[in-house]
């Protein structure tokens, strides 16, 4: 693992007790955030899905996908322990359709091949060169018709626009009554993202092989986007 890594790691072991707290205030467009990013995942409610969750962390995505399709089989990969345990108890109820691997997934092979990667909140902390590797392992890694769907932080166009989307996080998430201890956590952490525009992550999609890329969702520095691995 890399010290970066190693120092994500740590920064969501030690916060992973408060993380699922503040995640409405934090992520202030938390509903239809994650709503877009399981609607993204077309297939019918049915199907025996397998899926595979990148940086799952607490299990949220996870859980997410898990209700909306009652029959996927779902691994979740995390780097930091502590989330992975939270995770684990937040899917008791479906443990038996849950696969939870501790290993950094830029480095780990991911298994396969899948239906379906989804990732919620975590490929904005590898840097840019590491995401183009991860999108083409992902692109490996999804059987023929799969998706790829990546709800994640993400750049804004321009450097005026990244810090009216900092600003305007802030004020959100204190209007939403967010405590000043999980605020200040948060705005710790993020001095481990790296995140990239949109238009450079769909460019870097479609250069991996993806067909169809689009973005289905944008709220401030929040997107869900990705795309299809062709027949
Ligand atoms: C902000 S949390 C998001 C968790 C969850 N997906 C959600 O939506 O709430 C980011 C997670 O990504 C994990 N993570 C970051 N980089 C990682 C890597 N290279 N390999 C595995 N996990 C990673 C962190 O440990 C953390 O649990």
């Amino acid at each position: 693992m890399s010290a970066a890594h190693s120092t994500v790691r740590s920064a969501f072991d030690l916060t992973a007790t408060e993380y699922d707290r503040a995640r409405r205030q934090l992520v202030p467009c938390f509903d239809g955030f994650y709503r877009a990013a399981v609607e993204a995942l077309d297939f019918p409610r049915e199907a025996a899905i397998d899926a595979l969750d990148l940086g799952a962390g607490t299990g949220l995505m996870a859980g997410f996908v898990a209700s909306a399709f009652p029959a996927a089989r779902i691994t979740l990969i995390d780097v930091a322990p502590a989330m992975l345990a939270r995770a684990q108890a937040r899917l008791a109820p479906v443990i038996d359709r849950i696969r939870i691997v501790e290993a950094d997934y830029a480095q780990t092979p991911l298994g396969g091949p899948f239906d379906a990667i989804v990732s919620a909140l975590s490929i904005h902390h590898l840097e840019d060169p590491d995401k183009r590797d991860l999108f083409r392992r992902i692109f490996d890694a999804l059987k023929p018709g799969g998706i790829f769907v990546n709800a994640d932080q993400v750049a804004g166009a321009t450097p005026a626009r990244e810090r009216r989307n900092k600003d305007e996080w802030v004020a959100r998430a204190r209007a939403l009554g967010v405590a000043e201890d999980d605020l200040a956590a948060a705005i710790d952490r993020m001095k481990f993202d790296r995140p990239a525009t949109v238009a450079a992550q769909l460019r870097w999609l479609a250069e991996a092989g993806f067909a169809n890329v689009d973005c289905a969702f944008k709220d401030g520095m929040f997107a869900v986007f990705g795309g299809y691995k062709p027949i």
